[in-house]
């Protein structure tokens, strides 16, 4: 079965030309990692697969459906979430809150059996222990943790995660690629995820695409990324580098040590 299956899509906003001639297909179960500069399209194309931006023309179908008639089986984590700060809601009622949208609860007293799923939510991402201490007091990588417990809470088929890792530390990098790589693993959703930094999430990734308003590239990590695909987009000093079974991406203002001159 495929996840998303992309023909010749193109989206617009307010009749100009956002994303461009996109084409690709992504496996149950697989995870694609969406890769390009600022501007690319990355959010606009993720923002068309969760149904939310549908001013596209070409074919786009999630589990054989329009996304808009899939809503109920995707979860999509924005770039900066909207929480706002200064409400002090615990972390279970951040999770919970996946799954009171999905029942159409607006404002009302959680019930006992969407705490106990957002509890068991908060156990996966390993943070049960914060259950009760308030959202705006965590780390960047709990709370990052604590909204894919929201996003897990309602059952997806399909994750969209729109840079999970940005303004993260290295370390809380690692705790949320964990995570995710616990998501892929143990209950085999297909996730969709954008990134600056491809290098910490290259466990993940089955599929890259390489986005710049267009699909530059789509295929295998192998395929992906060589110095000449990733040059087109990023420059001539970008670099693939193979160490073992790994690439890594150096990309744009890496600066190197030439004849032991900076
Ligand atoms: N709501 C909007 N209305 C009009 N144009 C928009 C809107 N959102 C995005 N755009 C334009 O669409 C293009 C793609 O933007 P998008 O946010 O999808 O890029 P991105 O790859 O996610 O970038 P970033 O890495 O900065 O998050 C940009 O030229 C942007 O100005
Ligand atoms: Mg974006």
């Amino acid at each position: 079965m495929e996840a998303v299956s992309a023909e010749k899509l193109n989206i617009y906003y307010n009749g100009e030309r956002a994303v461009e001639d996109v084409t690709f297909t992504l496996k149950e179960g697989e995870t694609l990692l969406l890769l390009g500069p600022n501007g690319a399209g990355k959010t606009t194309l993720l923002r068309v697969i969760a149904g939310i931006h549908q001013n596209y023309d070409g074919k786009l179908s999630i589990f054989g459906k329009e996304p808009d008639k899939v809503r109920d089986i995707l979860s999509y984590v924005p770039q900066s979430h909207t929480l706002n700060e200064r409400v002090p809601l615990k972390s279970i009622e951040v999770v919970s809150m996946g799954g009171l949208y999905r029942k159409g609860f607006v404002h009302t007293k959680i019930p006992r059996e969407i705490k106990k799923d957002a509890k068991e939510a908060l156990e996966f991402v390993g943070l049960a222990d914060v259950k009760d201490k308030a959202f705006n007091e965590l780390s960047g990588g709990q709370k990052q943790r604590v909204l894919l417990a929201r996003a897990l809470i309602s059952h997806p088929r399909l994750l969209l995660l729109d840079e999970p890792l940005s303004a993260l530390d290295p370390s809380a990098r690692a705790e949320v690629t964990g995570i995710l790589g616990k998501i892929k693993r143990e209950k085999g959703i297909s996730m969709i995820i954008t990134t600056h930094d491809i290098n910490p999430l290259a466990e993940v990734g089955d599929k890259i695409m390489l986005l710049n308003r267009k699909l530059v590239a789509y295929g295998s990590p192998e395929e992906v990324l060589k110095d000449d695909t990733i040059a087109r987009v990023y420059g001539p000093q970008s670099k693939a580098l193979r160490v073992g079974k790994r690439i890594y991406c150096i990309i744009g203002d890496a600066h190197f040590f030439k004849g032991g001159k900076r």
